[in-house]
């Protein structure tokens, strides 16, 4: 079943009076159930394409559908809202929130969705279980490594359970051991039907991933997963 799909969606930016095209227009879909992993070369427009999934830029050109809900015409707030329902976001830089605790942190998006405390607390109190982290509820982000506040970040995104989970390289500051605990987690995640989008550089990642997407100068293609460890097998 489907859970994000873009048709036709492209982005260009504006810079002085040129254009850059971030991503030309590109066709998409992710079902529940995928993991998908995005790779291409830096500058090539992978974090445009899932900023595109996020809703958190609006396409210069054609269509977003998340979760059946097409996104063309909302407004900031109920975009907020689309987002806040079905998708969890892990970011490059991880974007904790300085003054609030490592529980607390986790526990935003509940109670941005009105959860109770007593409610969000356990939730925020089990994902972070998951990610080997509860031993660092009362402490503020800045006391954290970073890979630790990697785990911190993927608990958040995890935690009010979105049917869409957006990573944009989440393993980059773990070691080996992190790294295999928080991909068992996406692909748990992903085999109880969500929709799970990885981009990486991270070679350590394809075994866990369902298709591949390569993204090269603004265009994103399906490789298949078999040609691609081919291919690296022959470098
Ligand atoms: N806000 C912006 N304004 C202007 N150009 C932008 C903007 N965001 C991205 N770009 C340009 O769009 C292109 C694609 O950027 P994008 O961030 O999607 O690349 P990426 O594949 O995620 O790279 P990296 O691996 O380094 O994170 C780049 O040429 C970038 O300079
Ligand atoms: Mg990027």
């Amino acid at each position: 079943m489907e859970i994000a799909r873009l048709e036709q969606a492209g982005k260009v930016y504006q810079s002085g009076d040129s254009e850059v095209v971030a991503l030309h227009p590109t066709d998409f879909k992710i079902n529940r159930g995928e993991m998908v992993l995005i790779i291409g070369p830096s500058g090539s427009g992978k974090t445009t394409l899932i900023s595109l999934l996020g809703c958190v830029i609006y396409p210069s050109q054609g269509k977003v559908w998340i979760n059946g809900t097409y996104t063309q015409g909302l407004n900031d707030v109920a975009l907020a809202n689309v987002r806040l329902k079905n998708i969890g976001f892990v970011f490059q830089s991880f974007n904790l929130i300085a003054p609030l605790t490592v529980e607390q942190n986790v526990m935003l998006p509940l109670t941005l969705q009105g959860k109770s405390k007593k409610e969000a607390g356990l939730a925020a109190r089990a994902a972070l279980d998951k990610l080997g982290m509860t031993h660092r509820l009362a402490s503020l982000p800045k006391m954290l490594s970073g890979g630790e506040q990697q785990r911190v970040s993927i608990a958040r995104a995890l935690v009010g359970d979105p049917p869409m989970l957006l990573c944009d390289e989440p393993t980059a500051s773990l070691d080996v051991k992190s790294v295999s605990v928080v991909m068992q987690q996406l692909q748990d995640l992903a085999a109880q039907s969500h929709g799970v989008i990885v981009v990486t550089h991270d070679q350590r990642l394809i075994p866990y991933a369902s298709r591949i997407i390569e993204v090269s100068d603004g265009m994103a293609k399906e490789i298949s997963k078999t040609d691609y460890v081919h291919h690296l097998q022959n470098l």
